[in-house]
Formats: C-alpha cells, structure tokens, sequence
C-alpha cells in the first residue's frame, strides 16, 4: 500500500514548476490527482507527461481569481471523489520597486497569491467540514518572514499566507482539518528563472544561501507531502521554512 493510496488531491499551478512535482509525487504515491492551473498549454503538457506514467490524473483549466469558476470547479472535481488533500500552490511574481507599483499589478499579484487561495479553501474547506476529515497545504515563502527589495506586493502576499494559514488552523481544528504552509528559498523553476539572469543567481548564492546552492523542486514537493501526510498528524498552523539555510542568519563571507 503506497502512502497515499485511495486519497483524492488537488494541487493548484501544477502545470509547471514545484506544483507538478508535488502532484507528480503524489500521484507516484498513490493518490489520486486533480490540478487546476490557467496555463492551458502547460497543462495538458503536464497531463501527457502524468499520464504516460499510467497516473491518474484530471486537469482544470481554471484561473483561481474567478471565484464562480473555481466553485463550479470544485463541485465537479467532487462528484469524481471527495477531496481529501488541498495544496495550494499557484503563484506569480514581479520585480518592481515600491515606488513604482501600478495598482493593477499589486492587485493582481495579491489576487493571485493570497485572495486566490481563500477562494478555492474556502470552497473545500466547506466539503471537508461537512466530512469532519481534510488537509490543506498552502505555498508561502521565505519571504512572508523577511523582506526582499523589489518585492513589497509579493512579500506582503506571502506574509499573509502565513497568517492565512494559522487562522484557517485554529478555525478549522473543530472539523478534524489540519492547515500548514511551506515557506521555500530559492528553488530553481521556470517562475524563477524567468525572473533572474544566470549570473544575480550565482552572486545572490554565494552571498545569502549557507548551503550554497539553490535548492530543487522535489526537495519542496517532499516538504508538501509530509505536511500532507500522517506523520505529521499533530501539526497544525505551521510553516515550515526550507531555504538552505538563508533565514538562519548571515553567511560567513
Ligand atoms: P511557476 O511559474 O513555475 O508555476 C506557477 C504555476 O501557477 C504556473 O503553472 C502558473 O500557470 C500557475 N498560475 C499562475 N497564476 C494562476 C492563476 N491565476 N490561476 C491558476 N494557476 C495560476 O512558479 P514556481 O516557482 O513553481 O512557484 C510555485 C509557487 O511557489 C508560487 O506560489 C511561488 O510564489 C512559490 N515560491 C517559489 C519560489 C521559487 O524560488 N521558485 C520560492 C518560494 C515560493
């Protein structure tokens, strides 16, 4: 018996990056697995690749800021099998100084990042409830602890997912629904190497990563399905940092 055989989970921006290595684990593990992502193209790319592997998997192509679509989503993500793991995952991000931030791109990264994740929990959390049974992991950061320059929206997101995050636990405890967060450093993604060129990436290593290197997607993914799963029956309300070492403290020059 694999550790998540029989269990039913939906990861969010799964299409690419750390969300389909964490849907990819699971459905290594056993689960089965239902992703939502707004990249069509990516999305069925990532269904081919799933599927070739004999997993089962259903795909949503449904952006998460369009709170009707991702309820309607949710139902019919129901009727095939009640959802016993929700990983929030989806995110976006961009640099730009303080100063300079247009307001639709605030709300937009807000929207994603933060109201985005409240619409669809919401909607599970409602089912799970009524089952008295559920798990939610929900993708934070390093940075909803520290502040990164060029990032005031996206901090400001991923501070909230962590407050998100403890609230939802201490509301949810009541319904036998366990909510944590994985706060990640700098993990190698197409999201991040859109964002930075090879050489910042080396220099921003050798300057703020202890184990000086930047870390990969399954070791995150490995972080989601022990949060996921019952060895960590009696947490709640986390978030668990894994960075390389960034947020302990300065490296030694
Ligand atoms: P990525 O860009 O490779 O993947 C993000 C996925 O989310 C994409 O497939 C994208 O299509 C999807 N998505 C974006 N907006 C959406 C929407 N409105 N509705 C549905 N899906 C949407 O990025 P990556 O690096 O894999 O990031 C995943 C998560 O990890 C994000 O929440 C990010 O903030 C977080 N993170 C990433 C770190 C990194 O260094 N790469 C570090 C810390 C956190």
């Amino acid at each position: 018996m694999k550790r998540f055989s029989g269990k039913h989970v939906v990861v969010t921006g799964a299409a690419r990056g750390i969300g389909f290595e964490i849907a990819s684990q699971f459905a290594q593990e056993g689960a089965l697995v239902s992703i939502i992502d707004i990249n069509e193209n990516s999305l069925s790319e990532a269904k081919n690749s799933l599927s070739k592997a004999e997993r089962s998997i259903y795909t949503y192509a449904v952006d998460l800021t369009h709170r009707n679509l991702v309820e309607k989503t949710i139902n019919t993500i129901e009727s095939i099998a009640p959802i016993d793991i929700l990983i929030n995952n989806a995110g976006i991000a961009k640099e730009t100084s303080f100063l300079e931030i247009e307001e639709k791109e605030w709300k937009n990264i807000l929207d994603v990042n933060l109201t985005g994740f409240f619409h669809i929990s919401q909607f599970v959390c409602r089912k799970m409830a009524l089952r008295k049974n559920g798990v939610v992991v929900n993708m934070a950061s390093k940075n909803g602890f520290d502040g990164e320059a060029g990032y005031s929206h996206y901090n400001a997101s991923k501070g909230g997912i962590i407050m998100l995050t403890k609230t939802m636990a201490i509301e949810l405890a009541q319904f036998n629904i366990r909510v944590n967060a994985v706060c990640p450093g700098y993990i190698q993604t197409p999201m991040s190497m859109e964002i930075d060129s090879p050489e910042f990436t080396k220099k921003f290593i050798d300057r703020y990563i202890p184990l000086n290197r930047a870390g990969n997607v399954r070791e995150i993914a490995s972080v989601f399905l022990f949060l996921a799963s019952n060895e960590s029956s009696f947490m709640t309300g986390q978030s668990i940092v894994a960075d390389g070492g960034q947020l302990a403290g300065q490296k030694m020059m």
